[in-house]
C-alpha cells in the first residue's frame, strides 16, 4: 500500500543528514546514510493531522489531550502487550534530554554510569558533560553475534549508580531477549544500579524478532527501571521533539517530575502531540510494511557484501534500521577507512570509533532508505572495497 521506493529530494530543508554534509564530512557529495532518520515520507495519516491542525492558523499554548495518552497506551498494549497507566507517563522533548535529566535526578557528580559499548554515543556525553564517571561494559562479539558480558558487568556494577541500556541496541542491532534483560536487570538490582532503558527503537523490530520491555520482567525490576520511548524513530518525526518517559516506581517518578518542573519544559510541542497521536492511532499497517521493506534492505546488503566483497560483512540485525558493517578484514586503519569512504567512495556513514570501545573497524549504515539508495551505496563501496 505504501511506496518506500520513492526517492524524495531533501536538500535545502535544513535537515542534518543532507544539508550538513559539508560540515560533518568535508564533502557535500557523500551519499548520506548516517544520522538516524529515514528518507521515507512521514506517513500520510500523520501529515494530514499536522496539516489540519496547522490550517487553524493559531499555534498558542496547548496541552496533551486525553486522546493523546490513550493512543499511546493502546499502541503499547497492541504492539508490546504492555499495559501502561497514564500516571506513569512523563513528557520530555527527546530521549537524549531524558537521559541527561536522569543523570541529574538520580546521580551525583563523580558517580559511575555504565554503558555497553559500542553504543549510541550521546550516552557518553550525558555522562561526561555532567561530571559523572564513564564505565564501559563492552559487548562480546563472537561468530558474528553480539552478547552482553555479564561477568564484567558484575564487577563494574559495584562501582556504579546507573546503567544506560539500549534496548534494542544501537548500533549492533540486537533485540535483547528476556533472559538477557533479566540477567542484566538482576545484576543492577543487586548492586543498586538504576537502569535507564532507552527503548526509542522498540517499534523497529525486524520480522522474526520480538521486543521485550525491560520493565515488565518482574515487580522488582519494574521498580528499578526508567523506560524511554518515542514515536520519533518509528514514524520519522524526530524534528517534532516529542517523547515519553515511563516510571512505575512512585519515588523515582516524583524525583524525575521534580527535575522537569524545575526546568519548566513539560509543555512540549503542539505539532509533536498531534503527530504522535495520529501515528499511535493509525500507524500499525504502515509500520508493518516499513519493517518488511527495511528487513529486505538488510537482506539485500548482507547478501551483496557476502557475495561480492571479500572483506566486508554486515552484522546480522534483529532490530533498528541501522546496519553495522565489519571492515576489520580490510586490514585498514579507522582513519584510512573513514577517508576512503568519504573521499573515494563518497559515502557518508557513522564512524565506528565514535561508539566507544569495540567500535574500531566498524561503520554504521542507515538502511531506512529506498532500495535504489542501498544499491547506489553498494556501487560506491565497490569503487574502494570490493
Ligand atoms: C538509542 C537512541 N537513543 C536516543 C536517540 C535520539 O533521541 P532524541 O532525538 O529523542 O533525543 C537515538 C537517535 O538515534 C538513539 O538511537
Amino acid at each position: 500500500m505504501y511506496n518506500f521506493d520513492k526517492r524524495i529530494p531533501r536538500e535545502n530543508t535544513n535537515n542534518v543528514k543532507y544539508d550538513l554534509r559539508e560540515t560533518y564530512f568535508g564533502n557535500k557529495n557523500v551519499l548520506p546514510m548516517w544520522v538516524a532518520d529515514m528518507d521515507f515520507e512521514t506517513p500520510d495519516f500523520i501529515t494530514k493531522a499536522v496539516i489540519e491542525r496547522a490550517n487553524h492558523l493559531i499555534y498558542g499554548y496547548s496541552f496533551r489531550p486525553e486522546g493523546y495518552y490513550q493512543s499511546m497506551i493502546n499502541w503499547v498494549k497492541r504492539r508490546l502487550a504492555w499495559e501502561l497507566q497514564k500516571e506513569w507517563l512523563l513528557f520530555t522533548p527527546g530521549i537524549v534530554p531524558a537521559i541527561n535529566f536522569s543523570v541529574h535526578t538520580y546521580t551525583h557528580p563523580g558517580d559511575g554510569i555504565i554503558v555497553q559499548t559500542p553504543v549510541y554515543f550521546p550516552f557518553f556525553s550525558a555522562i561526561k558533560n555532567n561530571g559523572r564517571k564513564l564505565i564501559e561494559n563492552q559487548l562480546i562479539l563472537s561468530d558474528g553475534q553480539y552478547t552482553m558480558d555479564f561477568d564484567d558487568l558484575e564487577k563494574k556494577a559495584k562501582d556504579a549508580k546507573m546503567l544506560f541500556l539500549s534496548n534494542p541496541h544501537n548500533p549492533v542491532g540486537r533485540c535483547w531477549t528476556s533472559e538477557e534483560l533479566q540477567q542484566l536487570s538482576e545484576i543492577c538490582l543487586k548492586n543498586n544500579v538504576i537502569v535507564i532503558s532507552d527503548e526509542i527503537h522498540n517499534d523497529l523490530i525486524l520480522p522474526g524478532f520480538r521486543h521485550t520491555p525491560t520493565a515488565i520482567l518482574s515487580d522488582e525490576i519494574t521498580q528499578n527501571t526508567v523506560t524511554c520511548i518515542a514515536p520519533s524513530k518509528t514514524f520519522n518525526i524526530a524534528g517534532l521533539s516529542t517523547s515519553t518517559v515511563i516510571i512505575q516506581n512512585d519515588t523515582l517518578r516524583k524525583k524525575f517530575e521534580s527535575t522537569l518542573e524545575k526546568l519548566h519544559i513539560s509543555s512540549g510541542n503542539l505539532f509533536g502531540t498531534v503527530a504522535s497521536q495520529a501515528g499511535y492511532t493509525h500507524g500499525d499497517r504502515w509500520l508493518d510494511e516499513l519493517l518488511k521493506y527495511v528487513g529486505e534492505n538488510f537482506n539485500y546488503l548482507g547478501n551483496v557484501l557476502e557475495n561480492e566483497f571479500s572483506s566486508l560483512k554486515l552484522i546480522k540485525a534483529e532490530a533498528t534500521y541501522l546496519g553495522w558493517i565489519d571492515f576489520r578484514e580490510t586490514g585498514m586503519t579507522d582513519k584510512a577507512i573513514k577517508d576512503s569512504l568519504i573521499h573515494k567512495a563518497e559515502l557518508g556513514l557513522s564512524h565506528g570509533p565514535i561508539f566507544g570501545s569495540g567500535g574500531s573497524g566498524f561503520q554504521r549504515i542507515n538502511l531506512a532508505v529506498p532500495r535504489s539508495v542501498v544499491e547506489e551505496a553498494v556501487e560506491r563501496l565497490k569503487t574502494v572495497f570490493s
